[in-house]
């Protein structure tokens, strides 16, 4: 927690408007890459913001490594 967690409200994807908050929540609910695209809207558009989301989702998973 710490830094990343005041950026919840940070649009990753701009193009259906899906904020860094949504990404962990449906990272939570188990749902990978494509599941979260298909839920969400993310990476429907340009794609620009697959990098961004899947680095995160990248970030998330190590966290939970370490509980
Ligand atoms: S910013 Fe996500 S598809 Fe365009």
């Amino acid at each position: 927690m710490g830094a990343d967690s005041e950026h919840q409200d940070e649009i990753m994807c701009s193009c259906s408007g899906t904020t860094r908050q949504d990404i962990q929540f449906w990272f939570e609910q188990g749902l990978d890459l494509g599941a979260i695209s298909r839920k969400s809207g993310a990476l429907s558009g340009c794609g620009g913001c697959e990098w961004d989301i899947s680095q995160y989702l990248k970030v998330l998973g190590e966290k939970n490594d370490r509980k």
